[in-house]
């Protein structure tokens, strides 16, 4: 989890190297933040302030790549936060986490998840669009009542409002259909609330009501 002693642990690895803050800092903002992708950048500081805002806790990712978002969430929670992370690839996020560990978060990989039922504060989903239908279906129990469900790409490249035939890379038709029954099975699902955001390719919040 993100925390203000794990930082300052962080702050001390990079000074031996670099032997300022100050250069640290100038090494993300000539280098790093102005390359951060405007859909990336709108999506972290979505998250940071969602989460705050939930007061979250206790959440769950799919789909974690190489932990950019993991990581936007793990900085938005309190110290005792937690995430519980899964990804069908150990390649893409064992990239990340070298960096990760260096924010101060703490990842937990478990795959019963039957002893959390109801306990999720907040859970975010970017993985195979293909199976957001079947997620939600066992999310759903998952969250708390009150507690949100976050799908991205919900917008799926704005290709979920052109016709069929239109051309469009190949990834992007493979998953359209998949994308629009599930706008359409959250649209008339009772058990949420939902918004729409226009937030980097589309995100769908759910909050669960019953
Ligand atoms: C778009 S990336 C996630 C990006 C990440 N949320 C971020 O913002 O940095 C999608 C990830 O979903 C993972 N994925 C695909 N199918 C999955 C599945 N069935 N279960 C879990 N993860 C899956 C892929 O391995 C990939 O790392």
């Amino acid at each position: 989890m993100a925390g203000s002693s794990k930082f300052q642990h962080s702050e001390m690895d990079h000074k031996a190297l670099l032997q300022s803050d100050a250069l640290y800092q100038y090494i993300l903002e000539t280098s790093v933040y102005p390359r951060e992708p405007e859909a990336m950048k709108e999506l972290r500081e979505f998250l940071n302030m969602l989460l705050k805002l939930i007061n979250a806790k206790n959440t769950m990712e799919i789909g974690v790549y190489t932990g950019y978002s993991l990581l936007a969430t793990a900085l938005a929670l309190p110290h005792d936060g937690k995430i519980l992370a899964m990804d069908i690839n150990r390649e893409n996020y064992e990239i990340g986490l070298p960096l990760i560990e260096k924010a101060g978060s703490l990842i937990r990989l478990i795959l019963e998840r039957e002893k959390y039922h109801g306990s999720f504060d907040f859970v975010f989903v970017d993985a195979d669009k293909n199976n957001y239908i079947n997620y939600h279906k066992r999310l759903i129990d998952l969250v708390k009542v009150g507690g949100l469900i976050g799908y991205d790409n919900t917008l799926w490249n704005g290709s979920v409002t052109v016709p069929a035939d239109t051309p469009m890379a190949q990834y992007i038709r493979n998953s359209r259909g998949f994308v629009i029954e599930l706008n359409s099975a959250l649209a008339v699902d009772p058990r949420i609330e939902i918004c729409m955001l226009p937030v980097g390719d589309g995100v769908t919040l759910c909050r669960r009501i019953s």
